[in-house]
């Protein structure tokens, strides 16, 4: 079985680990437990194959992002996480992208998924879907809303990201 790595990024709160366990574990987390770092296996089946994957859930607290460039060096394949209710989270996704094409010496071939969260909390939704859809276009990557808490669209990314590790 092909084995590949992913790394989960993004600002602090977004949502990163309980898309994570909603994908390992096909449960939602409920409760806010900020995370220092967590790995996760789950085998994966995509187009008929099946892929052991590895994913590392990272810290978005200010105070573990130097750890981001250790993450970035050793990752195969990346999701950009921010939420759909702040606004801000977003941009945290452009300073992500930018800062691994750098760590990757430039190349700009990575694997990488766009994820937008909480998509389940329609009345805090805060950024609206042509404004992702503009940048992901922009930013040449593939991107989906997604909600842990209702299991809409979750698999869809860990697929994706496979898709690319496995074409490239
Ligand atoms: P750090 O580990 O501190 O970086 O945060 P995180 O990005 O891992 O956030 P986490 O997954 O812990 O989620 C933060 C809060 O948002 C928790 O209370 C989750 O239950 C909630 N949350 C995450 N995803 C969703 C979702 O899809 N819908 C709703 N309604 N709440 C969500
Ligand atoms: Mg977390």
């Amino acid at each position: 079985m092909r084995e590949f790595n992913a790394v989960v990024l993004g600002a602090g709160g977004v949502g990163k680990s309980a898309l994570t366990v909603r994908f390992v574990r096909d449960v939602f987390v409920e409760n806010y437990d900020p995370t220092i770092e967590e790995e996760y296996r789950r085998n994966i089946e995509v187009d008929g194959q099946l892929y052991s994957l590895e994913v590392l859930d990272t810290a978005g607290a200010e105070q573990f992002t130097a750890l981001n460039e250790v993450y970035m060096k050793s990752g195969r394949g990346f999701i950009l996480v921010f939420s759909l209710t702040q606004e801000a989270s977003l941009r945290e996704v452009d300073n992500l992208r930018q800062q691994i094409y750098r760590v990757k010496g430039g190349n700009t071939d990575v694997p990488i998924v766009v994820v937008g969260t909480k998509m389940d909390l329609v009345n805090e939704r805060e950024v609206q879907r042509n404004t992702i859809q503009d940048l992901a276009t922009r930013w040449a990557l593939p991107f989906y809303e997604t909600s842990a808490k209702r299991n809409w669209h979750v698999n869809e990314v860990f697929e994706d990201l496979v898709r690319q590790m496995r074409d490239r």
